[in-house]
């Protein structure tokens, strides 16, 4: 399968891909997480992204465009992958139309992610990841570790990310009105786009996930 998440920040793309990938037997593919390794490497890719992701802007299309590009060119993505954060502008969403088309592939879905900006601020405000696996998220009241500031999967220092302070999530909630909403609309003219509502359990927010694309969790792989 091959699926598109989107939603606001702070929403719980993260959260949910990282299941559905793994149920799926899938790549998930996080925009995000390439750049946040490339900066970790200190990169000269990951200097110039880091300028943009501290405060809120997006980086460049030709950047991101060739970073996806890249990764989608690789054999594991061929039974399927998961893009989570990308494309978040209009030009982005061409330019996957044109990956896609040059591999005589297609989408399955788009799951647009809505949660309500209040709440996006307090999911942010307490979000936590692993320094070591940044794919490791827990949230200090509703997805605490069983030991304060230690991942609970493979040990690592928790923190808090350089992008989640109040005038950077400001920003980037802007950036994802102005630029990354149209997206939809452009999925939405091809049939693609079932909208789910984030807010509840992670368990519940899965679920629906998995009944808009057809699954269940009887469905599931081990
Ligand atoms: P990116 O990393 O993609 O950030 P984002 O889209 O802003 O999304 P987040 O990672 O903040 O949130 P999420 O929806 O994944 O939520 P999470 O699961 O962590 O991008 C960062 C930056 O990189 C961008 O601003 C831009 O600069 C750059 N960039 C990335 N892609 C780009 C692109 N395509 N083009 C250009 N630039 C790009 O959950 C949040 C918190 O809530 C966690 O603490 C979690 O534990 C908790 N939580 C999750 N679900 C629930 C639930 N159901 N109930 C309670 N708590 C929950």
């Amino acid at each position: 399968m091959r699926i598109l998440l989107i939603g606001p920040p702070g929403a719980g793309k993260g959260t949910q891909a990282v299941r559905l990938a793994e149920h799926l037997s899938i790549q998930h593919i996080s925009t995000g997480d390439l750049f946040r390794e490339h900066i970790a490497r200190d990169t000269q890719l990951g200097r110039n992204a880091r300028a943009r992701i501290r405060v809120g802007r997006l980086v460049p299309d030709e950047v991101t465009i060739g970073v996806v590009t890249e990764r989608l060119a690789r054999p594991d993505t061929e039974p399927g992958f998961l893009l989570d954060g990308f494309p978040r502008n209009l030009a982005q969403a061409e330019a996957l139309d044109g990956i896609l088309a040059d591999s005589q592939s297609q989408l399955d879905a788009v799951l647009d992610l809505e949660l309500p900006e209040a709440e996006v601020v307090r999911r942010i405000a307490g979000r936590r990841v692993c320094r070591q696996e940044q794919a490791h998220i827990f949230h200090v009241d509703f997805d605490p570790p069983q030991v304060a500031g230690a991942c609970d999967v493979c040990g690592g220092e928790l923190h808090q990310r350089d992008d989640d302070r109040e005038a950077t999530v400001r920003k980037r909630l802007e950036v994802y009105r102005s630029e990354t909403a149209p997206v939809v609309d452009h999925y939405q003219a091809q049939g693609l786009v079932t909208a789910i509502s984030a807010l509840g359990q992670v368990q519940e927010v899965l679920d629906r996930a998995l009944a808009a694309i057809g699954q269940d969790r009887g469905e599931l792989r081990a």
